[in-house]
This record gives structure tokens, sequence and C-alpha cells, in this order.
């Protein structure tokens, strides 16, 4: 099994880095040889979208005649996601909803004709859906009786990484970190994590065994 394991904290000592680190460790209790991947866009940020990016995008015309290499970062990153059977991102909600080094991985991997059809219905998936692990850390609360701001986060990765066929996730909150002991980290992470459902890990892209099987 393939992981590709994400995270977005600029924080080094981050609850979304301990989120993801901790999903990425109860996958490996479950499929021991897993193998993880990992991308930091805190320490190597990617690209915002650079002119020729933007302008192979531009139109249907364009994006059949791509310019020479426009298209080479979004190709290898969407090759990434393709090799993963599973998915985990850490991220921190900035400013209600992902941070801008998330979105730049978005803007690379939603590409139409290669991960979506546009009709006019709307947008079609066209990968293989795969578990996708959400934990996300906020500062506040977003979520339940005790919300106080508006979520565009859950809803906004939801929308985005649906229309490319990723369907299957979930999410994991860790709210109010402002006002946590770091030293009750590890009970948060724990009580966060504790609905992780991996009965999920049977619908990825490719067929696993499991170790010992
Ligand atoms: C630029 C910025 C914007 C933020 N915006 C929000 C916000 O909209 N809502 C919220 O609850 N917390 C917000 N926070 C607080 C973070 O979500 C909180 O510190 C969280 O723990 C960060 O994740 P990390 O611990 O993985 O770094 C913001 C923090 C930063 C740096």
């Amino acid at each position: 099994m393939n992981i590709l394991h994400i995270d977005c904290s600029p924080r080094p000592e981050s609850y979304s880095r301990q989120l993801s680190a901790a999903i990425v460790k109860k996958l490996l209790g479950v499929r021991p040889g897993a193998h993880v991947s990992r991308r930091d866009f805190a320490s190597v940020p990617l690209p915002h979208a650079a002119p020729d990016y933007a302008t192979t995008l531009s139109s249907p015309a364009t994006l059949a005649a791509p310019l020479r290499g426009a298209l080479d970062v979004s190709e290898a990153l969407i090759q990434e996601v393709e090799a993963a059977d599973v998915i985990v991102i850490g991220t921190p909600m900035h400013n209600l909803t992902v941070p801008s080094v998330l979105k730049a991985w978005i803007d690379q991997i939603l590409r139409a004709g290669r991960t979506f059809k546009s009709t006019p219905a709307g947008k079609i998936g066209m990968l293989s859906d795969r578990p996708v692990f959400i934990g996300i850390a906020s500062g506040g609360v977003f979520a339940g009786d005790r919300a106080n701001q508006p979520d565009f986060l859950t809803p906004y990765l939801s929308v985005v990484l649906g229309s490319i066929g990723l369907k299957t996730l979930q999410f994991f909150p860790l709210q109010a970190t402002a006002f946590l002991d770091w030293d009750q980290a590890t009970l948060a992470v724990d009580n966060a994590l504790a609905a992780i459902d991996l009965t999920v890990l049977a619908k990825t892209a490719r067929p696993m065994t499991v170790k010992g099987a």
C-alpha cells in the first residue's frame, strides 16, 4: 500500500502535523509494509500557478496544445496522487479555509481533461476513488454546538477532491488549539481520531495484500 502523507502547517510543532502523523501510524498498524511518500508544503512550497500554466489552462484549445513544460509540475503531482492508495493530509485552518500552500497543490491537481471532465452538469472526476484522511487543527471552533465561525474548509475540500473522483473522505478536527495545553495534545489527537474508520482501506484504487494473508 502506498500512503501519500501531506503536511501544510508552517509550525514545526503543530497540531495538524501530530494529527497526520497519528493517522499514518494507525495505517501502518494495519498495513505494516506500506510505503509512505512525504510532501511538506510548508518546508517546500509549490509554486503558485505560473503564467504558462495559467495560459495553458485558459481554454480547451490551449489545453489541447500546452505550452512546453507548462504542465510538468501538475503532471508530477497528479501522478503522485495516482500512485497513492491512501492520502493523509494534515492542515491548519487559516482564515476559515485551507492554507495557501494547500491551495497551490489543489490548483495543480485539478486539471480539465486530466483529472476531471468539464460537463454542463459540472465536473466529473477522472481519478479512481481512494480514501483521504484529513486532520484539521483550528485555533477556534468551526464545527459542533460551540462553533463561532463559518467552515469553508471541509465543504471546500469535499467539493474539490470529490470533483476529481476522491470521494471517500474522513475529516478529523482538533479544535480550539488556542486554548489547548501542549501537554494535552496527545490526548486531544487521540480523541480527534477516535472515530477513524479504517475499513475504507478495502476501497483502494489497487488491490492490496494484507501482511501474512
Ligand atoms: C494566518 C492564520 C490564520 C488563521 N485563521 C484561523 C481561522 O480562521 N480560524 C481558526 O479557528 N483558527 C485560525 N488560525 C489558528 C490556527 O488554525 C491554529 O493555530 C492551528 O492550531 C494551526 O494549526 P497547526 O497547529 O497545525 O499549526 C489561524 C492561524 C494563522 C497563522
